[in-house]
């Protein structure tokens, strides 16, 4: 059980190919439950979907290590993180500022993206468990989101939601680190009904009709009311036939929000 006010390794590396993979050769050597890894920037940062991550500097890249042994259930981790890294940019941004989570696990902040999670499970046994990775757009400098303006939800960061304001990396750690532990120790006491509960609470689209692209089980694009998380993180929609559909794997294309 991660003890009250735990304090984590944290290992700060100025360049790295990616922190995820970084943490994965530390996890092998035995690296402890809760390791951090901080990279200023990455040169092949990974997303979701076999999709990259542009890391340039003035991101935050970081990735944690988990070893989950009640509940195992390394799924739920990243629903768990994106509600820390959600709770982070609250505390961070102006009030004014709508911070949602948009399932499965990427923030988005006045409807564009802000943050991406990706979770890799690795390991056997009780070292069965997930590096799960951070990227978020912090004080990343408005032409290096140029690129993503196409994107469905396009790229933001805090410099361009607050007018160049910068923020130092250092505190986004610090705030990240509180939030994340004690979600995690709630998860450990609680289970995944509490975390289920604050993603939900914080995703601003539940009720809204969104489009969906389906990767499993059927892959196709589902349109529906998002009706809430399920209980294992699948996403459960309501469609034109009023029928609830779960998708378990797949990616929010667009919602009307
Ligand atoms: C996504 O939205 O597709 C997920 C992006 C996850 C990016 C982070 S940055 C830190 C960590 N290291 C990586 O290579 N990827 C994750």
């Amino acid at each position: 059980m991660i003890p009250l006010n735990f304090e984590p390794v944290v290992h700060f590396f100025n360049e790295l190919d990616s922190t995820n993979s970084k943490l994965k050769e530390l996890a092998l050597m035995g690296a402890p439950e809760g390791t951090l890894i901080v990279a200023k920037k990455q040169t092949q940062g990974r997303g979701r979907l076999a999709r990259s991550w542009h890391s340039p500097e003035g991101g935050f890249y970081a990735s944690v290590l988990l070893y989950p042994l009640v509940p195992k259930r390394i799924t739920d981790l990243p629903f768990l993180v994106g509600v820390a890294v959600t709770q982070t940019l609250q505390q961070v941004l102006p009030k004014s500022l709508e911070v949602s989570l948009k399932w499965p696990n990427d923030v988005l902040v006045n409807k564009k993206k802000i943050a991406g999670i990706l979770s890799e499970a690795f390991g056997e046994n009780e070292f069965y468990g997930a590096i799960v990775g951070v990227g978020i757009n912090i004080n990343t400098p408005s032409k290096e989101l140029e690129a993503f303006q196409k994107n469905a939800f396009q790229a933001t960061s805090v410099a361009a939601l607050t007018e160049g304001e910068n923020l130092p990396i250092e505190e986004v750690l610090n705030i990240f680190k509180v939030k994340l532990f004690n979600l995690y120790r709630l998860y450990q006491e609680k289970g995944f009904v509490p975390i289920h509960t604050l993603w939900e609470k914080n995703c601003k689209m539940m009720g809204k009709k969104i489009q969906v692209r389906d990767v499993e089980p059927r892959g196709e694009t589902i349109e529906g009311i998002l009706w809430g998380l399920s209980d294992r993180g699948g996403m459960v929609v309501e469609n034109a036939k009023k029928e609830k559909v779960e998708i378990i794997s797949g990616e929010l294309a667009c919602c009307w929000y």
